[in-house]
């Protein structure tokens, strides 16, 4: 008998009692609260795949590193708002020895994680120009960065990029840009949630846009060098992390050490500016903070007020990690193939069992096996997919929470264990028994 391993009045009593009324629709935390309350009353451990986070130990030579600083007594030192000399130089050593790119140590600086970069990046990029007031998402994305514009009350648009790579991309995106109003396009690259990885061709066409329409762009870095169709561990030599920086030189970088380096719960990443927009001159950015740089705006007057400057032992962390990185002597791309290992046999079980890949190619070739991976189900929207799979023990987040105009879920491997597959697999044939 097909035996649906979690009872329906468990879901729709959890459900209620968050009162979610569309799974579909609820936030990633909200999902996350929903399954440890199923997980407890039905005592089934589910395949959870909904968060993002690390599923590997934090990179043990940013610990030792951090814990000898704090020995050192730099816990009751103010950093330098702008970060620790040691930082800013083995951040700009590490750009150019896996992206071939030369940014100033000046302008390479310690963020609260990522989030606090994206935030204050894209706040005064709202104010460089009056006329400029939307920021452009190429989608999907990261619905955070979504958040950070309601708070800010910054406008925001946004397309999906699924019907529009490789040279139809330019058309696209000109079709916006083209109107004057957008200030910055931001993407993530590999993409969270769809794992897709704009190709060489695609970087070059946002990079002409930007400099062409003057717009700046946020290229988020947070899975650095984790498209493991090539080995792009290869310091100071080909190939290197793509990435638009090579097109223009209107662009901020984000590179966040939670994720390639597992550092997530320190909070850790690097904004790069590029060398020419970091000294650019707005006169808007006076009268709105009072002072005209972009990168001295940016530090000085938004950074400074949110939490001046990180924190001080994670810098030693950081600028170590970056070191031994670049030094040829801590593979971190090694360290997390492992996710890409298990994406590969997640996605065969998900493939044999009636599902489909909804972002499936980068131009002619499949994309990686990462982080994330997408899933569609024939005849289900996202929302129908999610609420179904949960009476399996199987748990992930939908599309539409990511900007996608895709019915299907992001899944993330980080947190499934390999002593889950059987699990899994058991699952979803029950599913497609079902459903088929
Ligand atoms: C695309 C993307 N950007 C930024 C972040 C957040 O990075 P951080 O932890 O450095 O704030 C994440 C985390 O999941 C992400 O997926």
């Amino acid at each position: 008998m097909n035996q649906i391993p979690v009872q329906q009045e468990i879901v729709k009593k959890h459900l209620d009692k968050l009162r979610i009324k569309d799974p579909g629709k609820a936030s990633i935390r909200e999902i996350v609260a929903l399954i440890n309350l199923i997980e407890e009353e039905s005592k089934l451990k589910f395949v959870r795949m909904e968060m993002g986070v690390p599923g590997l130990p934090a990179a043990q030579v940013g610990v030792d590193a951090e814990i000898k600083a704090l020995q050192a007594g730099v816990a009751s030192v103010y950093p330098m708002m702008d970060g620790i000399k040691p930082l800013k130089y083995e951040a700009s050593r590490f750009i150019k020895t896996f992206m071939n790119i030369d940014v100033d140590p000046a302008s390479c600086i310690p963020t609260c994680g990522s989030m606090q970069g994206t935030f204050a990046a894209l706040l005064v990029a709202g104010n460089v120009d009056q006329k400029k007031d939307t920021t452009l998402f190429l989608d999907p994305g990261f619905p955070v960065q979504k958040q950070q514009m309601t708070v800010m009350g910054h406008k925001h648009q946004s397309f999906d990029v699924f019907d529009f790579r490789g040279e139809k991309l330019r058309e696209k995106l000109e079709s916006y840009l083209v109107q004057g109003n957008i200030n910055a396009m931001i993407y993530s690259n590999p993409n969270n949630p769809s794992w897709i990885c704009f190709t060489e061709e695609e970087l070059q066409i946002i990079g002409e846009l930007a400099t062409k329409y003057d717009v700046i762009v946020m290229e988020d870095l947070a899975y650095f060098g984790m498209d493991f169709r090539k080995d792009l561990y290869t310091p100071g030599k080909p190939p290197y992390q793509p990435t638009v920086a090579k097109y223009t030189e209107n662009y901020v970088l984000f590179i966040s050490a939670s994720k390639i380096f597992s550092y997530a719960g320190q909070r850790a990443a690097i904004m790069a500016i590029s060398n020419v927009l970091w000294n650019r001159q707005y006169d808007n950015l006076e009268k709105r903070f009072g002072s005209r740089p972009f990168g001295f705006t940016i530090v000085m007057q938004v950074l400074y007020a949110l939490s001046s400057g990180i924190t001080h032992s994670t810098q030693h962390a950081l600028a170590a990690m970056f070191k031994a990185a670049s030094d040829g002597e801590f593979n971190f791309i090694e360290d997390v193939k492992e996710y890409g290992r298990k994406a590969k046999i997640m996605k065969d079980l998900f493939v044999a069992n009636g599902f489909t890949i909804v972002y499936e190619k980068d131009g002619d070739e499949p994309i990686a096996d990462g982080f994330y991976f997408t899933i569609g189900y024939p005849g289900m929207t996202g929302g129908q997919l999610l609420e179904n799979l949960l009476y399996y023990g199987i748990s992930a987040i939908t599309l539409k929470n990511t900007g996608s105009e895709k019915e299907g879920l992001r899944a993330c491997v980080s947190h499934v264990k390999r002593d889950q597959f059987a699990d899994l697999e058991q699952r979803l044939k029950l599913f497609n028994e079902t459903y088929s």
